[in-house]
């Protein structure tokens, strides 16, 4: 039986905070907050055709969580690449298509290799979109989005008269994605920390006081109804 709610978020997108705090809680390092909090997104991802969730986006590391000391960040590298080698077959067998949003260029060569061997791999599937948000900042990413654009019209090819708001996202490393419904942080920060800032313009924000490793599907499938009872206006009104 199908159990999705009417009028559900189509692309919801999840700022996972509150790894480290949870493992201090436990007495324990915070690259173990991280581990825990990396098992959890396989239930997540798994959720989603349930709930009715086609496009899933997660922040798991953003181009200012480079300010770390250095053995977390080097913990974390480390972590996404053995992500990325566990889970690929589940991934694929599960029909969910991974793509990577973000900077390659500060990340180690291994890495992007996985990352690229995984978009490629998923390619075909359709599913679940998976998108995984590695060295990523929304400034960034419109940063790199306008040198992109300034290329082409220095090389003749966009009249800049010609540039709005679609030739601007069609440049963003989003291209392929509609823009977020809904926008879920936890661990009870209620600011967006530079994610998606073009993207979520008109999404619906949800901050909750879960800490990430302790997120589960009940939570997310609770989040996802409620959204479905919101009155999304867009600027306009309506009776
Ligand atoms: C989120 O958890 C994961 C990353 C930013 C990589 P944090 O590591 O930010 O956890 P807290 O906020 O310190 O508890
Ligand atoms: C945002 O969390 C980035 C990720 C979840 C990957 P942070 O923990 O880095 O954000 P701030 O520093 O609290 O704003
Ligand atoms: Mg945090």
């Amino acid at each position: 039986m199908d159990s999705r709610p009417k009028g559900g978020p189509c692309h919801v997108a999840i700022i996972m905070d509150g790894n480290g705090r949870w493992a201090t809680q436990r007495g324990r390092p915070r690259l173990f907050g991280h581990h825990v909090g990396a098992r959890r997104v396989r239930e997540i991802v798994r959720a989603c055709p349930d709930i009715g969730v086609k496009y899933l986006t997660i922040f798991a590391f953003s181009t200012e969580n480079w300010r770390r000391t250095q053995s977390e960040v080097a913990g974390l590298m480390s972590l996404f690449r053995r992500y990325i080698t566990r889970e690929a077959k589940a991934l694929l067998a599960e029909g969910v298509r991974v793509r990577f949003i973000g900077d390659r260029i500060k990340l180690d060569d291994k890495l992007v290799r996985l990352m690229d061997e995984l978009e490629l791999l998923t390619s075909e599937n359709t599913k679940v979109n998976l998108t995984i948000a590695l060295n990523y900042g929304g400034r960034d990413e419109v940063a790199r989005a306008v040198k992109r654009l300034t290329r082409e019209v220095k090389a003749g090819h966009i009249d800049p008269e010609m540039v709005n708001e679609e030739t601007l996202a069609r440049h963003l490393d989003t291209c392929f994605l509609p823009d977020p419904d809904l926008v879920i942080r936890t661990s009870g920060e209620a600011r967006i920390s530079n994610f998606l800032l073009w993207q979520s313009a008109y999404a619906e924000y949800e901050f909750i006081d879960t800490l990430w490793p302790d997120f589960s599907k009940e939570i997310f499938a609770e989040i996802v109804g409620n959204y479905a009872r919101r009155d999304r206006r867009f600027g306009a009104v309506t009776t």
